[in-house]
């Protein structure tokens, strides 16, 4: 494995996201949802960085399972659990790959009539953020491609607790 971020440069990734997030929704009390389960950590360091009023709320949704390749299907196992209906919604992902999972994820979402809708994601690829750059309002980092694992991110359920960020090398 390659470590391709330290704890302290995710640190400093969590808090410039944060300072510009608060002060776009100052006085809006946004409902951030986080994508389970990978973005857990991210969220639960985002939200004491942010030191502001918001609301949480969790969906769950599964595309790679087992493998280091998306199903291309992006499946529901749990829905947010909040009236989302004219809430400012930002939604917190620990990484866009494909881009397929933040897709279906904003499509449900604007279904419901939100106030606006948001992307906040610690990592991207470059090939997403080069095609659609528009796709996230708020990034942490671009990283290669690689498979990552690490701070919530797994393979096979592993690899969630590390408190870096690394890279899966081929054997
Ligand atoms: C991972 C990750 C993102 C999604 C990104 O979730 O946490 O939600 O894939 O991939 P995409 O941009 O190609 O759609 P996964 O399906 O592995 O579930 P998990 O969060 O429970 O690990």
């Amino acid at each position: 494995m390659k470590r391709i971020l330290s704890r302290r440069q995710v640190r400093y990734s969590v808090r410039s996201l944060a300072e510009r997030i608060r002060e776009d929704y100052a006085g809006k009390r946004p409902l951030l949802i986080c994508v389970l389960k990978g973005a857990f950590v991210f969220l639960a360091d985002l939200i004491r960085e942010l030191n502001m009023p918001l609301e949480i709320d969790f969906i769950t949704v599964s595309s790679y399972g087992l493998g280091q390749t998306s199903s291309g299907e992006v499946r529901l196992v749990h829905d947010v659990s909040a009236n989302v209906t004219g809430r400012h919604v930002l939604l917190v992902e620990d990484i866009v790959d494909s881009g397929l999972t933040l897709d279906r994820l904003r499509e449900r979402i604007l279904g419901r009539s939100p106030a606006s809708v948001r992307v906040c994601a610690l990592l991207a690829r470059s090939s997403v953020l080069a095609s659609r750059p528009e796709a996230i309002d708020y990034l942490g980092r671009a990283i290669p491609p690689g498979f990552v694992v690490g701070y919530g991110i797994d393979c096979g359920e592993d690899y969630r607790y590390l408190p870096d960020i690394w890279v899966l090398e081929e054997e």
